[in-house]
């Protein structure tokens, strides 16, 4: 069986999961499985695997990392020998750790991992960093990566170049250990129409849109109101952005690890 495994608020991790995904359905032909770890409800199951599973695993980078909330479900699954395809992706500015703690993470869990990749999306925080992205120059790079890494899985390789990374990993920054203070709501704009409930994957948003404390700045909320009623506000976040746009817009490309 083939799953596509994914966090994704933002849907770029998707899109890229779901894109390696489709070369290598068309080349195994098999049962496919989409397990979407965005959802609160879907990471509380744990998750075995077999031999002759194929699982394509992918996880946006947050502050360089794994996003910490990922770690007790992953932590819970089974490899059983299967064989993995791990991607990180990421808002033009680094990954730092996060593809080789991906890596690591899944090789403790029981998979021969065959292949690693790097993707860029869309930044959460700034649709001037790589907006758009992933772009049709992006899908095609995925495609290639798949073809590829299909030949590395048939013939259950694990990954032999050095994926780029440090161990031990960085530090997690506290604004990602730590809950964020949610989006804040136009009142003017909002037709309660409970999307940002719907996409939030920590249900911090209760059914009168006050915070319950569990935001993890994903973005979700922000980037899927219909009415743009929501954002964040604050100094930090502001200097933030601004940071981004100023030093992160020149163009990164896929890097691919088999
Ligand atoms: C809390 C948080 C931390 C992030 N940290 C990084 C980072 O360290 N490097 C980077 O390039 N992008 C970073 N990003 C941007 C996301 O990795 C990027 O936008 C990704 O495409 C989002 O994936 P999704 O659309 O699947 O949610 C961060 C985003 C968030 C919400």
């Amino acid at each position: 069986m083939l799953t596509m495994m994914y966090f994704s608020p933002t849907r770029t991790t998707k899109k890229i999961v779901s894109a390696i995904g489709k070369t290598f359905f068309e080349k195994m032909l098999c049962k496919t499985n989409i397990v979407d770890l965005t959802p609160l409800a879907v990471r509380m199951r744990t998750y075995s695997f077999c031999e002759e599973d194929v699982v394509i695993f992918g996880a946006p980078v947050y502050a360089g990392r794994i996003p910490p909330l990922l770690l007790p479900v992953l932590r819970q699954v089974n490899g059983n020998g299967a064989r993995a395809v791990v991607v990180s992706v990421y808002g033009n500015r680094a990954f730092d750790d996060a593809l080789l703690e991906t890596f690591d993470l899944f090789t403790e869990q029981g998979f021969t991992v065959c292949a690693a990749g790097a993707f860029i999306g869309e930044h959460s925080y700034s649709k001037a960093v790589a907006g758009n992205r992933p772009d049709v120059e992006d899908l095609l790079a995925a495609d290639l990566f798949a073809t590829v890494a299909y030949e590395k899985v048939k013939s259950g390789t694990p990954v032999r170049s050095l994926i780029e990374g440090n161990r031990p990993y960085k530090e997690y920054a506290p604004s990602v250990l730590s809950a964020r203070k949610a989006p804040v709501v136009d009142a003017a704009l909002c037709v309660h129409c409970g999307k940002c409930i719907e996409v939030c994957p920590v249900c911090t948003i209760a059914a009168d849109l006050s915070d319950r404390g569990q935001c993890i700045g994903c973005a979700a909320c922000v980037k899927f109101c219909p009415r743009q009623a929501r954002a964040f506000d604050g100094e930090d976040m502001q200097r933030l952005r601004m940071r981004l746009e100023e030093t992160c817009r020149e163009r990164k490309n896929p890097k691919l690890f088999v």
